[in-house]
């Protein structure tokens, strides 16, 4: 069965993570699939818009932790979800996220690239890394600290604490909150109407908008990931994917 679903509603792209039994964690290859669909979105003129949503109870459970560990004799796999970083980063066209239930590690951090967020009322948020012996990546150490300031960001991703919806629209995270039922619906009509207002607009607004730090996310999302990769090594972060995967 596909991990990544695809589907046009109009000129919107919606990427449907479909892992829902392990809570749409990301394997290696659902990145490579979610950067091929949007270089592919970004070169189609008649898409607009990118909807990311997902299958089940949760958005995303992170990425998925037996990657974690065989990537550890690998150096040259974490480069997959550096790329994916890259590409979603620079992604020139609205992305919008629909996002309800679990939304861990990237599950979170890649809301920092998304230009809406839509959330279910029963949405739950948490950055890990540390407690798991790693590092924030994603550049979220560079945009947390801009967007709610050192003591909120220290919190969320050096402490990890969890927030719920309601503080992830306090925080500037999420831009909306529904209830589940009227999720999907709610972030389609936001995507539609986007979708149909002047593209080149669209897109030279959001261009402006990020160039200014895109250049430092690019830098960010590398170094980030150096120091990740030498954690992911660490004896610290192996015991803390062991004690998950026994669990
Ligand atoms: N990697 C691999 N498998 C994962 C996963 C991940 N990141 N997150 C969840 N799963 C799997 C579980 O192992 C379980 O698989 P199983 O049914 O074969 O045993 C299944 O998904 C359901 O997860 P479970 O933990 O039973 O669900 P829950 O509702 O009790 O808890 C979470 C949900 C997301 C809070 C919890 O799964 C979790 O903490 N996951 C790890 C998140 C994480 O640390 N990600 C990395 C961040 S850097």
């Amino acid at each position: 069965m596909a991990t990544v679903l695809t589907e046009k509603q109009g000129s919107v792209f919606e990427i449907n993570l479909n892992r829902p039994d392990k809570k749409n964690a990301l394997t290696l290859a659902m990145y490579v699939e979610m950067t091929a669909l949007l270089k592919q979105a970004a070169e189609d003129p008649n898409i607009h818009v990118v909807l990311f949503r997902a299958q089940g109870q949760s958005f995303c459970a992170g990425n998925d932790i037996s990657d974690f560990v065989s990537a550890a004799h690998n150096p040259n796999i974490l480069q997959d979800v550096l790329v994916f970083l890259h590409t979603l980063a620079s992604f020139p066209k609205p992305i919008i996220a629909a996002v309800h239930g679990d939304a861990v590690g990237i599950g979170t951090t890649m809301l920092l690239h998304c230009d809406l967020v839509v959330s279910a009322d029963n949405l739950r948020c948490k950055m890990p890394f540390v407690q798991l012996g790693l590092i924030p990546e994603g550049a979220s150490t560079l945009l947390f600290p801009q967007l709610v300031g050192h003591r909120h960001a220290f919190e969320l991703l050096v402490e990890g604490r969890s927030f719920d919806a309601i503080k992830a629209e306090q925080l500037g995270i999420v831009n909306q909150i529904t209830e589940p039922d009227l999720l999907l619906e709610t972030a389609r009509n936001r995507a539609k109407k986007l979708s149909d207002s002047p593209v080149d607009s669209v897109i030279a607004a959001k261009q402006l908008m990020k160039a200014e730090t895109l250049k430092s996310v690019h830098q960010v999302i590398d170094s980030e990931g150096a120091l990740f990769y030498q954690r992911l090594l660490s004896e610290e972060a192996q015991k803390a994917f062991m004690a998950f995967l026994q669990k």
